[in-house]
């Protein structure tokens, strides 16, 4: 049947690879704050996922774990809307993650684009491990051992969450069918009497053939408003119409997150790798340090040279957080030679302070109090296994490991 339970859910996860800064806020973190009030969110700190890379000093991982969660608390993910927890805690994946590999293709993973794409990237360690293959099931496991609807991912991520949707769909075709499932189905048919079975066939493979959606509905009210077949006949018939059998792992969505437009501070896009970020945590003398010392127009050489705020990735921070008028202000100050760098500087130091002190207030509570943290993670770790108990017991069942 194409119920699928949790269709509103999102699932989303993050590797722990050290303190937040400004991209992932304005990127990843604010669009989770906005769902978390919208829908039912989990949010997983994947540190499995960490080992894929960085097995060879796995201690570091374990800090980066406490940080993410400090600084994904301090910029407003708040743990009564979302659940947020960290993934080894949930032995569930792991178990989904095997029970999965039986079935997927290897052909399927070594296509992923980022597979080899990382492995030339990363050259510097050695990639070529079963565990690295594995990434994208690993978090296809994630999602669906949640049975998520929503994955909001950047677009890197998105043939990721295409090969969690083959892998659904595999699992429903392999075992989302008792056994003698067709027979049954076949037999329910006959038992709604000459005139209903001959429209069902009729309406089931125009929707089969045609892919007619009415024909599907049609279909449906039609088995519907039987009065003489079982509960289960119902189902079966329902289920048979689209031709599968239950519907067990629903297939999730990807949500794109709108791409980032924070640059960093040499007008490569903000990132870790590039070492241009300002941190979520950053002291705020640091933080106007290194605005001060940011890239401007190369072309500005002295400050009686007018700019161009097209080429000044400055100018993109105004863009994020200036009003109306400071932005004239600068464009006009700028290409006049009206104003200087630093002068158009301080307005936007200002600003990101503005909206980093009371993120850095919260962390620094939670910094001070890590008993609270790990009491929170706790209990997102419970709530997830709860949910995720559910479907490896579904999921075993599937799969012939019932031992009762
Ligand atoms: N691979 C994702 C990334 O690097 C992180 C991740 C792991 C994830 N499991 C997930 C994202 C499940 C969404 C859903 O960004």
């Amino acid at each position: 049947m194409s119920v699928t339970p949790f269709e509103r859910r999102v699932f989303s996860g993050m590797r722990p690879t050290g303190k937040l800064h400004l991209g992932h806020y304005h990127g990843v973190l604010k669009n989770w704050i906005k769902l978390q009030h919208e829908s039912e969110c989990f949010f997983c700190i994947v540190d499995c996922h960490a080992l894929t890379t960085h097995y060879e000093n796995p201690h570091d991982i374990q800090q980066y774990v406490w940080d993410m969660a400090i600084d994904w608390l301090a910029a407003g993910i708040n743990p009564g809307s979302a659940t947020i927890f960290i993934q080894s805690r949930v032995q569930e994946h792991a178990e989904l993650h095997l029970l999965l590999s039986m079935i997927t293709p290897l052909s399927w993973l070594e296509r992923v684009p980022t597979y080899k794409e990382q492995q030339e990237k990363l050259k510097d360690k050695d990639l070529t491990t079963y565990g690295f293959l594995g990434y994208p099931l690993l978090m296809a496991a994630d999602i669906l051992v949640y049975r998520a609807g929503s994955v909001p991912v950047g677009a890197d991520q998105v043939p990721h969450v295409e090969i969690c949707r083959e892998i659904a769909r595999r699992f429903n075709h392999l075992y989302g069918r008792d056994a003698g499932f067709e027979e049954q189905a076949e037999a329910a048919i006959k038992k709604m009497g000459k005139k209903a079975s001959k429209a069902y066939q009729q309406l089931k493979k125009q929707f089969q053939q045609q892919g007619d959606l009415e024909a599907l509905e049609r279909a449906s009210a039609l088995v519907e408003e039987q009065q003489n077949i079982s509960i289960s006949d119902r189902e079966r018939l329902l289920g048979y119409i689209e031709g599968g059998g239950k519907l067990i792992l629903p297939e999730p969505k990807a949500l794109l997150t709108p791409e980032s437009k924070m640059p960093g501070l040499d007008a490569q896009k903000m990132s870790k790798s590039y070492n241009n970020t300002i941190a979520l945590r950053e002291e705020p003398d640091v933080v106007a340090q290194k605005i001060r010392t940011m890239q401007t127009d190369p072309a500005r050489v002295r400050r009686t040279d007018p700019g161009d705020p097209d080429n000044c990735p400055v100018w993109q921070l105004h863009e994020i957080y200036s009003d109306d008028k400071t932005k004239e202000w600068v464009q006009e100050g700028c290409r006049s030679a009206g104003i200087g760098c630093i002068d158009c500087k301080r307005p936007v130091i200002d600003a990101v302070n503005a909206e980093l002190e009371p993120i850095r207030k919260r962390a620094k509570d939670y910094e001070d109090n890590p008993d609270v943290v790990r009491g929170i993670l706790s209990e997102g770790c419970e709530a997830a296994k709860d949910e995720a108990r559910q479907t490896l017991e579904t999921v075993r069942a599937a799969m012939g490991l019932h031992y009762r």
